[in-house]
């Protein structure tokens, strides 16, 4: 087998989890999170979430991928005996389907940009609700959806250094970049203070008596947005070397994603209250109709909507080649097959499984919910257990290389992932299953009784 790549630089491996990391996530879905789950209060759980267990679990999977050099499936295989054997499918799985509906909302803001550099939002919100509804169904998703698999099947068959490594170097730089001057656009707009208090200051009754909601939410969301729960940091270590300061980079990885999700929230909120729209208005499509029937509203809305969607478009690509990354590291390091016809072979089935959630929004809230609200979480809590409990006598051990003694941090660690981290995402899988159920009982039996 020919000899298996590895990051040129630090900053490579480094930008690469970054650009994994912040994407829809942090643009679209984490402001339609805070929107649906009444503002402030989502947003300091997520927060929890993000500090307590999903650092600790991004550790577990850097350990786990630089330890074995391998991807998701064969590292659990070659570390695990027993029980374990099998929760690399569980990424393996996860990763398809979630690749197969971020395909295609990457595909809408695409459609996005093009319409604000006609000029074409609709400044009302029934009418941009009209033009949502085209753009996200039918012929049109398709066709985006078939162009956006095929911009990352370019960048992940040109491998690591001359694909993924190139690309975000330029990507995540911009990103961040464009989201600063964004959210400081943002702040000039009137109504920015109102959006802010919105935004910022929780209501702890409200969490009070939501908590079986804004707990799987919030804990979906940071494994979401973190890339976490199946296996890309896995995958992403494995070409590291041992010399690396994993904890260094997971915090940084961590601090720029948080950032950018709290500067997207400072974007979008403002625009929103500034042209009256209801920020409350749940739903996939919501930051997307009302986004633009903001800018559909504002001066110079064609081309500031042009450049937001923008962002958000090259944002969802870093994110996506790190899915796709996965499913073809598998395919390369086990069944021995070149990196390009695994790389297309696999985006042409995940593009078919993709397809169903271009008929109705609906359909695509049935992919997200069960990707979010029980395969990331339970992706993470099997990590949580394995590095926790099984393998922990070399977890410390590999983590350390490359950092020194890390004394009573290591333990900190290990007790954050053996207790907060196992029972805390056992409670959110839990209600993320009683949840899902009643959607699929409630509003999905509904939709197909009125469509069938
Ligand atoms: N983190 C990305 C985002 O916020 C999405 C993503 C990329 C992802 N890779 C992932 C989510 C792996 C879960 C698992 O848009």
């Amino acid at each position: 087998m020919a000899q298996r790549e590895s990051w040129a630089t630090r900053t490579g491996f480094i930008l690469a989890a970054v650009g994994s990391a912040v994407g829809l996530g942090n643009i679209w879905r984490f402001p339609f999170q805070v929107g649906q789950e009444g503002g402030a209060g989502f947003v300091l759980i997520y927060l929890l979430f993000i500090a307590l267990i999903g650092f600790p679990v991004m550790l577990a999977e850097f350990v786990i991928g630089r330890r074995t050099e391998l991807n998701p499936v064969g590292a659990v295989k070659q570390l695990a005996a027993g029980r374990f054997r099998y929760a690399g499918w569980l990424f393996f799985t996860t990763g398809f389907l979630i690749l197969s509906y971020y395909s295609v909302v990457a595909g809408w803001t695409f459609r996005y940009v093009l319409l604000g550099l006609q000029n074409d939002y609709v400044a009302d919100v029934a009418g941009a609700e009209q033009q949502f509804l085209s753009v996200a169904s039918g012929l049109d998703a398709v066709l985006f959806h078939a162009l956006f698999m095929l911009a990352i099947i370019v960048i992940v068959g040109f491998g690591i250094r001359r694909g993924i490594e190139l690309a975000v170097k330029v990507m995540v730089p911009a990103i961040i970049v464009i989201m600063i001057g964004m959210a400081i656009y943002a702040f000039t707009l009137e109504g920015s203070g109102e959006a802010y208090a919105y935004y910022l200051s929780p209501d702890f009754g409200y969490i009070g008596s939501e908590w079986q909601n804004i707990l799987p939410a919030a804990a979906g969301q940071a494994f979401f947005t973190l890339s976490l729960g199946m296996g890309v940091m896995i995958t992403y270590a494995s070409y590291l070397g041992e010399d690396r300061n994993l904890a260094e980079d997971g915090l940084i990885i961590v601090g720029f994603d948080t950032f950018i999700a709290l500067l997207a929230g400072l974007v979008v909120f403002p625009i929103f209250f500034s042209a009256g729209v209801n920020p409350g208005s749940p739903g996939a499509g919501a930051v997307f109709v009302t986004l633009a029937a903001a800018f559909g509203e504002i001066s110079f809305g064609g081309l500031i909507g042009a450049i937001f969607f923008f962002t958000v478009a090259i944002a969802a690509l870093s994110s996506a080649i790190s899915i796709l990354e996965v499913v073809v590291s598998y395919l390369i390091d086990e069944h021995g097959m070149d990196r390009l016809s695994a790389t297309t072979i696999i985006s042409v089935v995940i593009f078919l499984v993709g397809l169903p959630t271009t008929y109705d929004i609906v359909v695509l809230d049935l992919y997200d919910k069960l990707v979010n609200d029980i395969l990331l979480v339970s992706g993470g809590f099997l990590i949580a257990l394995f590095v926790g409990w099984e393998i922990s006598d070399f977890a410390i051990d590999e983590l350390e290389q490359g950092i020194g003694d890390l004394g009573s941090w290591g333990i900190a660690w290990l007790w954050l992932l053996r207790i907060p981290a196992v029972i805390g995402l056992l409670v959110v899988v839990l209600l993320g299953i009683s949840g899902y159920y009643d959607f699929l009982t409630g509003d999905f039996a509904g939709w197909l009784e009125q469509t069938v």
